[in-house]
């Protein structure tokens, strides 16, 4: 017997580069797919006519195929013996058209990662992006290989869904076209004994178009929202961008079992259960909102990702970044636009910065990879969603609406890159956007550094602009940066309004003429640009801004400065909490004329992770332990000061009447929440506990249930909770993440390790997963306890799931991704179970990409 030596890069896995983009050599005239279902041997038949391309660079038959076992292969008919390797297979073709045939067997069933076909709760579902495709047929599975697709399904369930137009229905079988060219990862089936939520849509040009929203009985009364949700979308999506739907039928269908929120499959998008299923009952306030964004945001992807789609996954931002940002301007348009941004810049500090800032920064356009699933993050969401607002700020309202108009019309139907998405732009403004593309190729936050001086009635602001190196990027150059300013009297009175300054250099000044006295900055309003803006400003200006800025975000942005600040000196100077900040917050509280969200906002502390941040900026280690306990003493005070009004308080923000999820309830709730939260600390939770037996909605049954969990008065009520709600799995995932999200620092771990050996809890669903994992990461102080106990649990659990789901568990992997910011002795703790993760024999690409990263810090 001889063994082949192994080849010294066997065992590392293969990464990709932007720069070795070369386009497929075959053209894909026409797919044709027939499923046979069966759960564990299911028979997928292709029917491909390919054209090979004249003069192609890279001339070779490559198709993907991961995880086949090939029947049968034939070329115009003959049987064909490709050559297969585990990545796929290739085979000698003809030299013009030919007919591909080929038979491959799969296991829905036994598919434990949730890519490809696979079975959730009996049903069978796809899902394809990035590169799923490639568990269902031998294919080109690249996004720039596009093609119009026949899908036949033969099966015994009595719904069976795929892209396009419904061809035909029978007995156990249908048949359906999807007249649009696509690439395979928009590819979708779903079979299973499902029921409808059915309505209709007549588009501007009167077309009339078939929605449906399928779910498994039982599930039917959770729909009309979504559907709600899904009508707005459209016609929005007309008003707005002109944007029209383009078939016949427009299905949603919600699973269980699913690795992300949703997905925008032509004509069949397929959710998560928790971003689609509502109801009064069952569902807060938050999953309301969600629900309604992300049904917009597959909605919206079918123009920003279907009819444009990428050239390869390097542009992923080109589709991400676009379509968070149209799903914003969504959700401030049907809202309330201040609220919307307010949130958002909490969730870009919160989960962008610290990316940007780590181990694992890249690009909004990244030039490598090793597993395209890793880098479906915030970076190239969120920051890819700001670059687009930047680019509208610069080239104002009326350029932003042209050239988008341009890019439908020049590029509709192709596979784009970054470069055609500013062509379009430079196009239609005539302006030179080479400095702006820095803003895709470089990664790492700016930090903006401002001082301003006053003379004879001219004012000057100073801007310096730096940017840390980043993983493989030592060198920044400076950038284009938006910076909207306002100035202010002593009055509080606008004395110039919002202007756009746009900077260019590494240092610039600009400056105001004519002005009575020295003003007040307000400095990047609206957040005109994801930087980190560093100012020497006094508590008394953040104040004096909090009451005045006619700027909503600048206004909320000074609070928030104060409370950070307040916060820091609690910390590291054992100060008590500044009363200037607590007499501000205790006006506020009681402004009636303020908008209730606004108001809840301003009451929303900053997170113990954002003040772990703001410490290890100013170059001192954070102790979550510390910044814990200066968070509850603050609250406590806080009460204390509004001891009095607070039962008025609560009594004037409850709701009358039904509930309704509108924004502008959902504000008072979300106020009246606050309030509540700070009473439980004095009132022992009486009135928690009495807003929790009233409640006839999960917002305010769950938000009273929080207060009392967090007071460790709630065992009772948590004990009546899981009893009336252990049926639905929805509800379920809230009660085990609320455990962990409660528990105090030194108990996290235990509680999250308790749960995972609850008879409710499975590793098979990611819900159920991320609600137990991601609450106890989510848990600063009990996470990051100095026993270690939290990172031993969730490495233990990583290296569990990660045999079962590869995708979740990576994703989760970024649970480890701040560990520099913390002392040497958490550092060593958390590098010895980075390390003990490595170490797994068989870890999957995608937690061994991540952990080494991570590790490489
Ligand atoms: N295309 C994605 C879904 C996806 C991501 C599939 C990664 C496969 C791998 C979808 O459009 C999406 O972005 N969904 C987001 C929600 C959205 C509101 C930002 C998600 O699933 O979290
Ligand atoms: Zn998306």
């Amino acid at each position: 017997m001889t063994a082949a030596a192994p080849s010294p890069e066997q065992d590392l896995p293969e990464t990709f580069y932007l720069k070795d983009y070369t386009p497929f050599g075959f053209e894909v005239d026409s797919v044709e797919l027939t499923f046979r279902l069966q759960p564990s041997a299911t028979r997928v038949l292709s029917r491909i006519r390919f054209t090979p391309k004249p003069g192609a660079a890279d001339p070779r038959f490559f198709l993907h195929g991961e995880k086949l076992t090939l029947i049968s292969a034939r070329i115009d008919g003959a049987d064909v013996s490709p050559e297969i390797t585990p990545e796929g297979l290739t085979c000698v073709t003809p030299d013009s058209s030919f007919l591909w045939e080929a038979e491959v067997e799969i296991d829905p069933a036994g598919n434990t990662a949730l890519e490809g076909l696979y079975m959730s709760g009996g049903m069978y579902c796809t899902q394809c992006e990035a590169e799923g495709f490639r568990k269902i047929t031998y294919y080109p599975d690249r996004p720039d290989v596009m093609s119009t697709f026949t899908v036949r399904i033969e099966g015994a369930e009595n719904v069976l869904l795929s892209n396009g137009n419904p061809v035909s229905q029978g007995d156990g079988v249908a048949e359906w076209h999807d007249p649009w060219p696509k690439p395979a990862y928009l590819f979708a089936l779903v079979a299973g004994d499902l029921v409808n939520h059915p309505d209709s849509f007549t588009t501007q040009s009167g077309k009339e178009v078939e929605l449906n929203i399928w779910v498994r009985p039982g599930d039917e009364g959770k729909c009309s929202f979504g559907m709600q949700a899904l009508k707005k979308s459209m016609a929005w999506d007309e008003e707005v961008y002109g944007l029209e739907y383009d078939l016949d039928i427009f299905n949603i269908v919600a699973v269980d079992d699913f690795n992300m929120g949703a997905m925008e499959n032509k004509g069949l998008n397929i959710f998560n259960s928790s971003c689609v299923l509502a109801s009064p009952e069952t569902s807060t306030d938050a999953n309301f909102e969600r629900i309604e964004a992300i049904i917009a945001h597959e909605y919206f992807h079918n123009w920003t990702g279907n009819r444009i789609t990428c050239r390869d996954w390097f542009q992923l931002c080109l589709k991400e970044g676009l379509t968070v940002f149209r799903d914003a301007q969504f959700t401030s348009d049907m809202r309330s636009a201040s609220v919307k941004r307010i949130s958002d810049v909490i969730d870009l500090r919160a989960r962008q910065f610290p990316e940007d800032q780590g181990p694992l920064s890249h690009p909004v356009r990244p030039e490598q990879f090793q597993e395209i699933n890793n880098f479906y993050t915030a970076t190239i969401y969120e920051k890819g969603a700001e670059v687009i607002g930047m680019l509208k700020r610069l080239v104002g309202d009326a350029a932003y609406k042209q050239a988008l108009e341009l890019y439908f019309q020049r590029h509709d139907g192709q596979a784009c890159t970054i470069e055609d998405w500013l062509k379009v732009f430079e196009d239609a403004t005539g302006r030179d956007l080479s400095q702006f593309k820095l803003w895709y190729s470089q990664a790492g936050t700016p930090r903006l550094k401002v001082t301003d001086s006053f003379a004879e009635g001219t004012y000057k602001l100073t801007f310096e602009q730096t940017t840390a190196p980043t993983p493989g990027q030592d060198h920044k150059d400076p950038r284009v940066i938006p910076i909207a300013v306002g100035l202010l009297n002593d009055k509080g009175e606008e004395v110039q309004p919002t202007t756009m300054l746009e900077m260019t250099e590494g240092t610039q000044s600009f400056v105001f003429e004519g002005l009575g006295g020295k003003p007040v900055p307000s400095i990047l309003r609206e957040f005109s640009a994801p930087v980190i803006l560093e100012r020497d400003s006094s508590n008394a200006e953040r104040a004096f801004l909090l009451a005045h800025d006619s700027d909503p975000f600048n206004r909320w942005e000074a609070g928030n400065a104060l409370a950070r600040e307040s916060r820091i000196s609690m910390i590291t100077e054992g100060t008590s909490p500044d009363n200037a900040y607590l007499e501000a917050l205790q006006k506020l509280v009681r402004d009636d004329d303020l908008d209730p969200a606004f108001r809840a906002l301003i009451l929303q502390p900053p997170s113990q992770s954002d003040i772990a941040q703001a410490l290890f900026e100013r170059g001192i280690t954070p102790d979550p332990q510390k910044i814990h306990d200066a968070a509850e003493t603050f609250a406590l005070v806080l009460a204390q000061q509004l001891a009095n009004s607070l039962p008025r308080l609560y009594a004037e923000t409850t709701l009358e009447g039904g509930y309704a999820p509108d924004a502008i309830s959902t504000g008072k709730r979300a106020l009246n929440g606050r309030i509540l939260a700070l009473l439980t600390r004095l009132d022992g939770g009486d009135q928690a506990s009495r807003q929790y037996y009233a409640a006839d909605n999960m917002t305010q049954q769950f938000g009273a249930l929080s207060c009392l969990m967090k007071a460790e008065k709630g065992g009772v009520q948590s004990a009546a909770f899981l009893s009336q709600w252990k049926e639905d799995r929805l509800v379920m995932d809230k009660w085990f993440a609320l455990q962990v999200a409660c528990a105090a620092p030194g108990q996290a771990a235990g509680v999250a390790a308790d749960l995972t050996r609850h008879p409710l809890f499975t590793l098979k669903n990611p819900n159920r997963f991320r609600a137990v994992m991601g609450a106890l990461s989510g848990n600063h102080a009990g996470f990051h306890h100095h026993s270690g106990a939290g990172y031993r649990l969730l490495a233990d659990n990583l290296i569990a799931l990660d045999a079962i789901n590869p995708q979740t568990t990576a994703r989760m992997c970024t649970a480890f991704q701040t560990w520099k910011r913390y002392d040497g002795a958490r550092q060593d703790l958390i590098r010895q179970e980075l390390q003990r993760i490595a170490d797994q024999k068989g870890l999957s690409r995608d937690s061994n990409e991540m952990i080494s990263r991570i590790l490489n810090a």
